[in-house]
């Protein structure tokens, strides 16, 4: 499938990005990934490596350009270059949050997790996958930049250029043999989701369950959440085998329908 390839899958050590390394490492890939805890990047790459021993890891932090220096440092010494850059980010400290709810800080931190930090990754990597003339840029993105949320604004408003970003990348790219997408995403099951209903709920003066529902699962015509390693796993996987290689420049959908613009 992707026998040697090496992936970078960035925030990954749990949620998305973790079950996103799984998928890449289950088809044989080489996985480097990384989060802000160093503690459980140690512990992300002991329960991966129980899969695959082709997994490595560093502490890197989306918010601070001088950690995403520090971890392109890291990958190139341990992998050489990269084939594969799967981009995906935390949240945001101060988050769910009305636009009135945010400060200059918020939106400098939420601006290098979503957009800056990405952007440098590229500028780490693109160099030699256009030498090798090969590659695959994926930005994991959510549907809700499409239909913004307001207690969102910090995420919707800092990744939503990622879609200029794509289709320009696109065309710059495409004649090295390197395709860039999108993905927007659903709802997923992981840690991460649950705190931002969580946090939602408290605000609501609600239960749990009720906003999940609402918010959540009675919005999703399929009637289920997602599973990073199933759903979005192998939809990524298809996208970095040659069987993909013609799909470049855009958007794909992974949300179980809940999108509701055409
Ligand atoms: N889950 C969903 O339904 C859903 C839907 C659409 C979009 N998304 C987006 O997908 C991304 C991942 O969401 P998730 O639900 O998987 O979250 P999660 O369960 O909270 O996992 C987040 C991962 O990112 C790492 N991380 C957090 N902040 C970071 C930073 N500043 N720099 C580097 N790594 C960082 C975390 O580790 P550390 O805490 O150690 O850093 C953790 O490994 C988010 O951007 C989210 O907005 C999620």
């Amino acid at each position: 499938m992707l026998f040697g390839k090496r992936v970078v899958v960035t925030s990954s050590t749990r949620g998305i990005g973790r079950g996103v390394a799984e998928a890449f490492l289950r088809a044989g890939a080489k996985v480097f990934i990384g989060s802000r805890d160093p503690t459980a990047v140690k512990d992300a790459i002991t329960s991966l490596r129980k899969i695959a021993p082709s997994v490595w890891g560093s502490q890197l932090d989306l918010t601070s350009p001088d950690s995403v220096e520090f971890f392109i440092e890291q990958v190139t010494s341990k992998l050489g270059y990269v084939d594969i850059l799967i981009l995906n980010s935390g949240n945001p400290s101060n988050e769910p949050a009305n636009f009135s709810e945010t400060t200059m800080d918020d939106w400098t931190s939420s601006v290098n997790l979503f957009l800056l930090s990405p952007i440098r990754l590229i500028r780490g990597f693109v160099g030699g996958m256009k030498e090798r003339h090969w590659g695959r840029i994926i930005f994991l993105s959510s549907y809700t930049v499409k239909e913004p949320k307001d207690f969102f604004s910090l995420a919707d408003v800092s990744r939503a250029p990622l879609i200029q970003l794509t289709k320009i990348l696109s065309r710059e790219l495409g004649e090295f043999g390197i395709t860039v997408n999108t993905i927007l995403m659903g709802t997923f099951l992981t840690p991460g989701a649950k705190k931002s209903i969580e946090l939602l709920a408290r605000r609501r003066g609600k239960a749990f369950e009720e906003v999940w529902n609402e918010e959540v699962l009675k919005p999703i015509p399929i009637k289920r959440i997602g599973d990073p390693v199933r759903d979005l796993g192998s939809l990524l996987i298809f996208l970095c085998q040659d069987e993909g290689s013609y799909i470049t420049g855009g958007y794909i959908l992974s949300d179980g329908g809940v999108t509701q613009a055409v």
